[in-house]
């Protein structure tokens, strides 16, 4: 047999994933997440960047209290109170790695950061020896490496290396490369930097112009043995490359890749969907592994070809990245014991009896309407339950009506402050109608900048989980809302939108704020 190299795959969903405007997650929806990547058996699990709010902070810190199997990572630039404040985050954690980074490519330097090539090695030098003084575990990231200049690059990765990094990460971090030259930058470091032997080199690249996966693999064929990825390939503009095209990839092409991951690829297509539902940010049915027509086979001639042998048309088995474990798993005879036991299987826990209950009120009220509950429509569900804590606008009732002919209304009645308010509004459709009700009463001014609907499962009882993008004052906020009734869904996802921009958030973006 032969020995092959572990490939480790370094998840950063919940940090750079959740720059996505909009996708921002709350510390309970993030152990969630990284309690499924924990169950596949991600590596390295990159939770946040603990300084850039105090929200980031407790997210990493109560993730590294539960998640023991894989090492927990938080972001910090090559600043000492960045160091410090990640390094406290990840105290609980069994294993801790800090990733500290800073730009290196010309543009970065004199534009971003206003500094000199030795002002910029003297910072990373001093950064990784400060990380090394709370754990054995740093990684290092030279910012821009896709667009820095090969010289200095080997200069800054070599002090960061004699410095105490263990891992040397090469970001393509605006999506300018293409993967033989990509490939070829990773390949060149690994030979001419003497002591490459002794770390681990990762990559990191953004999709800008869609080479993400393409790239990262490119690198992985010339040495590279980490991978920083994304579930749905989530991140930044474009995002980054998508974990599951990667770990597919090198699992299909064994005759290609020297190594191979250690990941359960069944838990592949369950992640996909809970961080669809918990961010709101849908899976294009055609995106590789994780869309919804990834392995449906609609042609006749193609359909013929799978019956009489798969293989003709088929690379990959649906069953191998988690299609099949879309379960029907609860129903209307369900009892509290069952609801709360799927719970604690999917890794979702409630910090009071009373959230249970109310989780379970909100299980019994779906269950009457729709009677085959998946776990889709638990973790939907349990967001749902989870937004109705801090509301300041709550939704008390909603009519809408809609009939041909006629122009459609609605009336809502939301409570703030203990007060019942009314309003009516008549727009384009229900849906247009019920948002003129609700802004009659809360004023927001916000810009509405996305709305969509999906369906959960399949069925036309299936719930509709809608998205709402509201902009105002340069800050974007997503809503989510889950519902047998898609006018209700548009409600709910309109107000938990607003009831984010209520409250104030101003959280320091790692690579902006300088
Ligand atoms: O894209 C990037 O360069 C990053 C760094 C912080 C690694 O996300
Ligand atoms: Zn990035």
């Amino acid at each position: 047999m032969v020995n092959r190299d572990k490939l480790k795959i370094f998840d950063t969903t919940l940090r750079d994933g959740e720059q996505s405007p909009g996708a921002s997650m709350t510390r309970d929806e993030k152990v969630r997440i990284a309690k499924s990547l924990e169950r596949m058996r991600v590596d390295i699990i990159e939770v946040g960047f603990p300084t850039a709010s105090v929200g980031d902070f407790e997210a990493v810190q109560a993730v590294a209290k539960v998640v023991k199997d894989s090492t927990i990572c938080g972001l910090a630039r090559a600043l000492k109170g960045d160091i410090e404040r990640a390094s406290e985050a990840l105290k609980p954690a069994a294993s801790a790695r800090i990733h500290t980074f800073i730009a290196t490519s010309p543009i970065h330097m004199q534009r971003k950061l206003h500094m000199t090539e030795d002002q910029v090695v003297e910072q990373a030098v001093s950064a990784v020896r400060l990380a090394r003084q709370y754990t054995d575990d740093v990684e290092f990231s030279p910012e821009d490496a896709g667009r820095s200049e090969f010289e200095f690059l080997c200069r800054v990765i070599e002090k960061a290396i004699e410095a105490g990094a263990g891992t040397i990460n090469i970001p393509d971090t605006v999506g300018y490369n293409i993967p033989h030259q990509f490939g070829d930058l990773v390949g060149r470091l690994i030979e001419n930097i003497p002591a490459s032997d002794k770390v681990t080199f990762s990559v990191h690249c953004h999709n800008d112009l869609g080479l993400a996966s393409a790239n990262s693999l490119s690198a992985v064929l010339r040495g590279a043995r980490q991978v920083e990825c994304t579930i749905n390939g989530l991140g930044e503009r474009a995002g980054n490359a998508s974990l599951e095209e990667i770990v597919m990839t090198v699992h299909t092409r064994q005759d290609v890749f020297p190594c191979i991951t250690g990941l359960d690829t069944t838990q592949i297509v369950p992640t996909s969907r809970m961080v669809s539902t918990i961010t709101g940010f849908p899976v294009q049915p055609n995106k590789a592994i994780v869309g919804a027509n990834a392995f449906a086979h609609e042609a006749g001639i193609h359909q013929d070809g799978v019956l009489k042998a798969r293989e003709t048309y088929e690379i990959m088995r649906a069953e191998d990245v988690g299609w099949a474990s879309n379960k029907i798993v609860l129903g209307k005879h369900s009892g509290r014991n069952a609801f709360r036991t799927r719970l604690d299987e999917l890794g979702i826990t409630f910090d009071t009896e009373e959230e249970l209950n109310n989780a379970f009120a909100n299980f019994k009220g779906l269950a009457d309407r729709k009677h085959e509950i998946y776990d889709e429509d638990l973790h939907a569900l349990v967001s749902d339950t989870s937004f109705d804590h801090d509301e300041y606008w709550k939704l008390v009732s909603l009519t809408a009506h809609s009939e041909t002919g006629e122009t459609p209304s609605a009336q809502v009645i939301l409570q703030v402050d203990g007060e019942e308010k009314v309003a009516s509004a008549s727009g384009g459709g229900p849906v247009d109608a019920t948002f003129c009700a609700i802004e009659e009463i809360v004023d927001s001014q916000a810009q509405l900048q996305l709305y969509s609907v999906n369906n959960i499962t399949t069925g036309t009882d299936a719930q509709g989980e809608v998205t709402v993008r509201l902009h105002k004052s340069g800050r974007i906020v997503n809503g989510h809302g889950a519902d047998t009734d898609i006018i209700m869904a548009s409600a709910k996802a309109y107000l938990h939108a607003l009831n984010r921009l209520a409250i104030p958030d101003r959280r320091a973006h790692p690579q902006h704020d300088v």
